[in-house]
């Protein structure tokens, strides 16, 4: 039986993704797509954008550059369907109508909205809701509206997503006995294993400790950065142990099998840290060419792109606009 996966990709404006991003996220989301009897669905969550990005200049970047790397990582804009999130309306009439059956309790729990508050309980500020608006208030009904909109049966996401789900499995359930209908399929709530990746320092990759390989910069950057990862000061000759070097954890997520147990030799016989740096770029360098070209390639040349994301709205509005048929037929709109 076929199964339908969805997943929302939030462009956060806070520049490039990096290889962390990559192996954590991207990687497992698209091999999922890739499999046989999977209806993917994909989108670029530029309504949930409009939360907290207030330059239209800086979104139709952000989108732009959201929808060019996932089709360099391989995304299939042929296999999946790869659309806009503000290319289907439907998606707001949803939001609109799962709000209304929502407690106000729930969005209350929401971690995003309690980061907030305490956030400004921390800094001294007496009105806890300083700086929400309703649209960060209400996101995980709109996102339960992405999901619940396209009858998805399993969504990929991080850890920080986790409850976002289950809320929407609440408020489907509401909605089904509210109106006493199993027209809301419930997703599966299917956390991903977290896989992580050092960065440059050895903490978690991450653009919050500016320790991060971005997957698109050119080759010169991307040795300059290859080069700054730590190591200790053992001489080139001496033994080295694989497990405790960032060279090495890193590397052992883009090289083949013979090729890691190859560098682990190379360690127990002693290797610069020069060295293999060296052996470290290249790998890198050769998994990301092609992906840095097609990258470039779409966010260069617009009709490409528009195209590809045309045809996922096409798609994608077909199935939304005769679900919100049977929606409005349910709760008597028609
Ligand atoms: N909230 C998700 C994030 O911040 C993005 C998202 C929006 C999403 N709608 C979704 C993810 C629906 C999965 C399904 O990463």
């Amino acid at each position: 039986m076929a199964r339908t996966i969805l997943t929302g990709i939030k462009p956060t404006g806070t520049g490039d993704l990096h290889l962390g991003n990559y192996v954590g996220a991207i990687q497992p989301s698209i091999k999922l797509s890739r499999e046989k009897d999977v209806i993917g669905y994909f989108f670029i969550a530029n309504y949930h954008s409009l939360t907290s990005l207030f330059s239209p200049k800086e979104h139709r970047l952000c989108v732009r550059r959201a929808a060019a790397s996932w089709l360099a990582c391989g995304l299939d804009g042929e296999k999946v369907i790869f659309y806009l999130q503000s290319d289907i309306p439907e998606l707001l009439e949803l939001n609109w109508i799962l709000s209304c059956v929502t407690p106000k309790g729930l969005m209350n729990r929401a971690h995003s909205y309690k980061a907030k508050q305490d956030q400004n309980q921390q800094s001294g500020q007496k009105e806890l809701d300083d700086g929400v608006n309703m649209g960060l208030y209400g996101y995980p009904v709109l996102m339960a509206a992405d999901i619940l909109l396209f009858s998805a049966n399993e969504v990929p996401v991080g850890g920080d997503q986790i409850q976002h789900l289950e809320m929407t499995r609440d408020i489907a359930q509401k909605f089904n006995r509210i109106y006493k209908t199993d027209l809301l399929c419930l997703p599966k709530t299917l956390g991903r294993k977290e896989i992580i990746i050092p960065g440059l320092d050895g903490r978690k990759m991450s653009k919050s400790y500016n320790n991060t390989i971005p997957l698109f910069c050119d080759p010169k950057a991307l040795r300059k950065l290859v080069m700054k990862i730590k190591t200790d000061s053992l001489p080139p000759e001496e033994p080295k142990n694989p497990e405790n070097s960032l060279i090495f954890e890193i590397y052992t997520h883009f090289a083949e099998q013979e090729e890691i147990t190859s560098l682990r030799k190379q360690y127990s016989e002693g290797i610069g840290w020069g060295e293999a740096k060296e052996i470290l770029y290249e790998k890198l360098n050769d998994f990301l060419k092609d992906k840095r070209d097609i990258y470039h390639y779409y966010m260069e040349e617009n009709s490409p792109l528009d195209k590809i994301l045309k045809e996922g709205k096409e798609k994608a509005r077909a199935v939304a606009q005769s679900f919100m048929k049977k929606v409005r037929s349910v709760i008597g709109l028609s």
